[in-house]
């Protein structure tokens, strides 16, 4: 058998007919079936595909006290057309990979990682193709995730590991995206350290150190945090569940993928949308003392952050330190509006795919 040839244990009783999809939130609902694989005597081996279910583990998995895990996440449209979209899942294979490799995760080649996480999400999406929502700005989230299965207490890396991806049929991650996010920027805690640390990796410890300045932030009635480099806190980095960008003065200013921030499949879709309009961007390093100035001095236009979740996401206002700025046009400003529709006019396959980003997935109608 081919790693990239899955047997499949369909569900007895499916569980569709208890969804509300008028009520999707993000990641509360998994659908009928996912993919397994396992990692032992040094080999990735037996994927499959099963229904959906809890997983036994010892409590003495070492990845429960240390955290050797990695995720990913990527969506899968229904289209206008009826079928199915899946936006880059070769670029989330990619960071992926990276994840592995900083988490000490064995790897397949990159190529044959990308091809079993492609052939494993057609397959899911074809199984549980009515999981797929069909409203706009509802899709399937997919998510892949590794864990190290060894129980032991000795601090070093697994001997065995279980790939999973499982499909969650979701809504909007912020609400109502008209209205904008609020932002606080952390000027005491760190995300992740500004260099050799695990920033760039898509890994649990990123999302534990974000949770407690996040309740600070929703406890100051702001939505989410914007973090600053771990070093001198100062220079902008991402907001943990997006990449950040912001317009000042008619350029597009993003942080550079230095090793500390997430280095996102939108914020890279959205520097490429922009670049082939023509418009001016800059990936370089921003410190919060510059945007702070452009807001007082009126140059700055548009924040907006990028994510997978998060998909083009207007910020509303920014509190620093005792005050708060808010961003002079109201919410979405016009380039945001303009990247959104763009986006999402690719993804659900009303607008031409001119970069190929999307993987097609025939339906049943
Ligand atoms: C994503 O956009 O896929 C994320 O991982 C953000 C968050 C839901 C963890």
């Amino acid at each position: 058998m081919q790693l990239s040839d899955f047997p499949v244990t369909h569900v007895e009783h499916s569980r569709l007919s208890q969804v509300n999809f008028d009520k999707l939130g993000f990641g509360t609902i998994f659908s009928d079936h996912m993919f397994s694989m396992d990692y032992e005597d040094s080999a990735w081996r037996n994927p499959r595909i099963h229904p959906y279910q809890a997983l036994a583990l010892e409590p003495g998995v070492a990845m429960l006290h240390y955290g050797q895990t990695v995720f990913d996440g990527y969506k899968a449209f229904r289209g206008l057309d009826g079928d199915a979209r899946v936006f880059r899942p070769d670029m989330n294979a990619r960071r992926l990979h990276n994840s592995c490799r900083r988490l000490c995760i064995p790897v397949m080649e990159i190529d044959e990682l990308s091809e079993i996480m492609i052939n494993a999400t057609r397959e899911l999406i074809r199984l549980d193709h009515e999981w797929v929502p069909s409203g706009w700005g509802q899709s399937l989230y997919i998510r892949p995730l590794i864990i190290g299965t060894e129980s032991t207490l000795e601090v070093r890396a697994a001997s065995s590991y279980r790939f999973m991806i499982m499909t969650s049929p979701v809504g909007s991650y912020f609400g109502d995206l008209q209205k904008g996010v609020s932002l606080r920027v952390e000027d005491r805690y760190t995300r992740a350290a500004s260099s050799g640390g695990l920033g760039e990796a898509k890994t649990a410890a990123n999302y534990a150190a974000s949770l407690l300045p996040g309740s600070e932030s929703r406890a100051q009635g702001f939505d989410q945090v914007l973090w600053l480099d771990g070093n001198e806190h100062r220079y902008v980095e991402e907001v943990g569940a997006m990449n950040i960008f912001f317009k000042i003065g008619g350029k597009v200013v993003t942080p550079p993928l230095g090793g500390s921030i997430l280095p996102g499949v939108v914020r890279d879709s959205a520097l490429t949308l922009l670049d082939d309009w023509g418009l001016p961007t800059e990936e370089r390093r921003i410190a919060i003392d510059e945007v702070i100035a452009a807001f007082r001095s009126g140059v700055l236009e548009e924040v907006f952050g990028a994510g997978t979740a998060a998909v083009i996401c207007p910020v509303a206002s920014i509190g620093y330190r005792d005050e708060v700025f808010h961003v002079p046009a109201k919410p979405p400003g016009e380039l945001t509006q303009r990247l959104y529709d763009e986006l999402t006019g690719i993804q659900y396959g009303k607008l031409e795919d001119r970069h190929c980003w999307n993987l097609r997935v025939p339906l049943p109608p």
